[in-house]
């Protein structure tokens, strides 16, 4: 079954219709980066939306916002527009976002990196139609080498299995290193987060990581180097390029 097909399920789409729509929803993460980016009259990119319960968050911060939301999922889409007629929806993959370069202030894409193992191609993407601010959640651990990738049987609030997709955790350097390349050179990387235990369905090698909340900004460095602020974070990066 395909990850739209996965996303799409009943369960899938009741859930996220239920949660994930108010302030008091977000992990402590998520409060950190979000309310300090958004401005009167900001043009948002939400990546993975779901039934677009970010709209209702991100307005609850900044009511003045010019919000669009893509997904993957027909029917995740199809709620979104149902809920908030008010905001903008799409049917788009990530990996390939029917945007100019620089349309958007701020690209938002939250629990997508976690079970998407190419989360290079997306960032690539997200933070190319961004023309300041890419904010998203990823799993990192230390010294792993390479991606930890198991499979993921999601039990949103039945009993049995009612969605099956990848679980994924990156190397902290390496994820780090692959933003700091990207081009052109962002003007910051900053980074907030806490080690949890990892969801007891993914089958993986550790038993928790750091749920980390990476925010790029694009813009002029003036020459320099990238402002990196990854302090937060409760591991030590050893960077390439540093
Ligand atoms: C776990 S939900 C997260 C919803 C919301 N962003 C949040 O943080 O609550 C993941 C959503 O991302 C969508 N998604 C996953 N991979 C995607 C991709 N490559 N492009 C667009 N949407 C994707 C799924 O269809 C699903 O609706």
């Amino acid at each position: 079954m395909s990850t739209a097909e996965e996303w799409s399920k009943h369960s899938a789409i009741e859930y996220y219709s239920k949660h994930r729509h108010e302030v008091s929803d977000l992990y402590p993460s998520e409060k950190v980066f979000l309310p300090r980016v958004l401005f009167p009259g900001i043009k948002v990119l939400d990546v993975g939306c779901a039934s677009g319960g970010f709209f209702n968050i991100m307005r609850s911060y900044e009511p003045s916002i010019d919000y669009t939301g893509v997904d993957l999922s027909k029917v995740a889409v199809k709620m979104a527009r149902e809920r908030y007629p008010e905001a903008r929806f799409i049917v788009t993959e990530g990996f390939g976002l029917p945007f100019e370069d620089n349309s958007f202030d701020f690209v938002h894409c939250t629990s997508v990196f976690n079970n998407e193992p190419n989360y290079q191609a997306m960032m690539r993407e997200m933070y190319r139609v961004s023309d300041r601010f890419v904010l998203v959640d990823i799993r990192l651990l230390k010294g792993i080498g390479k991606q930890q990738n198991s499979i993921y049987n999601i039990q949103f609030e039945g009993n049995g299995v009612e969605a099956t997709v990848p679980y994924v955790v990156n190397d902290a350097d390496e994820v780090a290193d692959f933003i700091l390349q990207l081009e052109p050179k962002p003007k910051a990387l900053r980074g907030t987060g806490y080690f949890h235990p990892l969801a007891e369905q993914a089958e993986l090698a550790g038993s928790e990581a750091c749920m980390t909340m990476l925010l790029v900004e694009k813009g002029d460095t003036e020459g320099g180097a990238t402002v990196i602020d990854l302090g937060d974070l409760p591991i030590e990066f050893s960077l390439s390029g540093s």
